[in-house]
């Protein structure tokens, strides 16, 4: 599975239950890279989508503990079964937040992270993949500008294991 993130120099994603800062050019990166595929999301940053409502144009897998009918979307209650809704299609991209990301981590090989050069205060965090030894930054772009921000679109990979 894959992860597409946008973090912070600190690794926060978020506070409050929203992002603090949202760039056109990243909304257009995930959109491109989403589009027509399956999403796995947790259930408080669906809440956070326009109108609380799950992606269009993507198959939505949501996490959550509780029985809901969410229309659009396929509810998971467990990691187990999330993986098990992911496998049904040809690509699945775990969109967050928080929680969801830490604990679907050791099923991803992949993550498209959005480095933010900035350092607001933030309650949510990513897993920081620069001092875990299981993962590398394959491939980083040059860093662009929107309204002040400096960010660029980078990719890190899960290491092969030579067992
Ligand atoms: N920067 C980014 O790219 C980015 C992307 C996405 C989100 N975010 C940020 O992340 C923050 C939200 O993260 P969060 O951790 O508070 O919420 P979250 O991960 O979006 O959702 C948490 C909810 O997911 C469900 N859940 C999580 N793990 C589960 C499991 N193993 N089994 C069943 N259900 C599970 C539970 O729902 P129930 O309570 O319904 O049981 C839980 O309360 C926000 O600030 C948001 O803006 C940032």
């Amino acid at each position: 599975m894959e992860a597409i993130v946008a973090v912070f120099s600190d690794w926060g994603i978020g506070s409050a239950g929203t992002q603090q800062v949202v760039l056109r050019a990243d909304r257009k990166h995930f959109r491109e890279l989403t589009e027509g595929a399956a999403v796995l999301v947790g259930r408080r940053t669906m809440e956070d989508f326009p109108g609380g409502k799950p992606l269009k144009g993507r198959h939505n897998i949501v996490l959550s503990r509780q029985s809901l009918d969410i229309p659009g979307a396929e509810v998971v209650h467990s990691e187990e079964e999330a993986v098990l809704a992911a496998e049904a299609h040809d690509r699945c991209l775990i969109i967050g937040g928080a929680s969801v990301y830490r604990r679907m981590l050791p099923w991803v090989d992949t993550v498209h992270l959005t480095q933010i050069d900035l350092r607001p205060v933030s309650d949510s965090f990513f897993p920081d993949l620069d001092a875990d030894p299981d993962w590398v930054c394959s491939e980083c772009g040059p860093w662009l500008e929107e309204e002040n921000i400096h960010y660029r679109f980078c990719t890190y990979r899960r290491r092969i294991s030579k067992e």
